[in-house]
């Protein structure tokens, strides 16, 4: 599989076969993304397990074990997917838990599969219970058992599939079932990255951007991401575009504090809805401790977005704090919105 060709083929169960996905293609991530895991900043300790699993599957000539990610959204999950299925030279078919409606949806994806090929499998804590059913003898034997006729008529024929990889990626690890959960050999969380390993990857997607980014600058955009080397991409070039209109195209300290006040990212790389999830506990529920239902009918937003995508880095940084009678705004969160206590 070649890096710098980008071919895919898509259906309607947004299955894509090739080294990138529909959402790379169109937000041209795919540039920014290490295609392998020489290029690849931080997660050391979980690359590390990679390489050694890739390494001794190579040496016994076997496929992989199959592999569990979890993590928040934008730390890597699917780029590892990627590099792994480079490394190991496969084809990587790339799918999601919703969108596998029907057994039959997997089946037809599991009986294409080549051998030692990778399928990925986003958001995998919302595959259907029925689909999930298949994918266990699929993981542990190879094979899916087609059931014909009901009652004392039925009759199942087992079919070989190839040895395939299964890469699982998810949010949220505690709403996997066991049965599933224990057919993984390697299951790995991926962390937030520090400021000093966002200044690399920024300054590396910068260089692919042909962009002149100083340290100041650099660091500044590091301090605001979040942690999470999706958002500093986005905001890269955002920022890009801002200084090459205003700023004769260098991207400097000012710029990016420029740029990023009119995207409404703070100092801490707090969007308007992580100031507002903030001040719903605030001021609705005298800081808490409130259940994530009650801010989520409050701020009238989805609950999964909520705990998905604005608590991790809020509990990482500590301005909230999730206790067993419900989430409680600490007093850094109070300092950071200039909000009395
Ligand atoms: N781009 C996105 N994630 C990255 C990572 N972990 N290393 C290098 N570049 C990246």
């Amino acid at each position: 599989m070649s890096d710098d060709i980008i071919s895919y083929t898509s259906d309607k169960k947004g299955i894509v076969t090739s080294n990138s996905t529909p959402d790379d293609i169109s937000s041209d991530i795919v540039s920014l993304r290490p295609t392998s895991f020489k290029d690849y900043i931080g997660q050391n300790k979980t690359v590390e397990t990679f390489k050694i699993a890739m390494q001794a599957a190579k040496m016994r000539n076997e496929p992989l074990e199959h592999i569990l990610l979890h993590g928040p959204p934008g730390l890597g999950k699917t780029t590892v997917a990627h590099i792994i299925a480079n490394e190991m030279g496969k084809d990587l078919i790339v799918t999601s838990g919703p969108t596998l409606e029907k057994g039959g949806d997997l089946i037809g994806i599991l009986t294409n599969l080549g051998e030692g090929d990778i399928l990925f499998i986003d958001e995998i804590h919302r595959i259907p219970k029925v689909v999930e059913e298949f994918l266990y003898p699929a993981m542990e034997d190879f094979a899916v058992d087609f059931i014909f006729d009901k009652g004392i008529h039925a009759r199942s024929h087992r079919y070989r599939l190839k040895q395939f990889v299964l890469i699982g990626a998810t949010t949220r690890v505690g709403l996997l079932s066991s049965p599933l959960r224990d057919r993984f050999g390697i299951f790995r969380t991926l962390d937030f990255y520090s400021k000093e390993q966002l200044i690399v990857i920024i300054k590396r997607s910068a260089a692919i951007l042909n962009t002149i980014i100083s340290d100041d600058g650099a660091l500044e955009l590091a301090e605001r991401s979040r942690g999470t080397p999706r958002i500093a991409n986005r905001l890269l070039k955002r920022v890009r575009d801002y200084s090459q209109v205003k700023s004769h195209g260098k991207v400097n300290r000012q710029s990016v504090q420029a740029a990023l006040k009119l995207e409404g990212i703070d100092v801490l790389g707090l969007t308007s809805l992580d100031r507002n999830y903030l001040k719903t506990i605030i001021d609705f529920y005298m800081g808490g401790p409130v259940g994530i239902e009650a801010i989520a009918a409050t701020l009238q937003e989805e609950t999964d977005t909520l705990v998905d995508v604005v608590e991790p880095f809020l509990l990482k940084i500590g301005l909230v704090l999730r206790t067993s009678s419900g989430r409680k705004a600490s007093q850094k969160a109070y300092q950071h919105l200039k909000l009395k206590p």
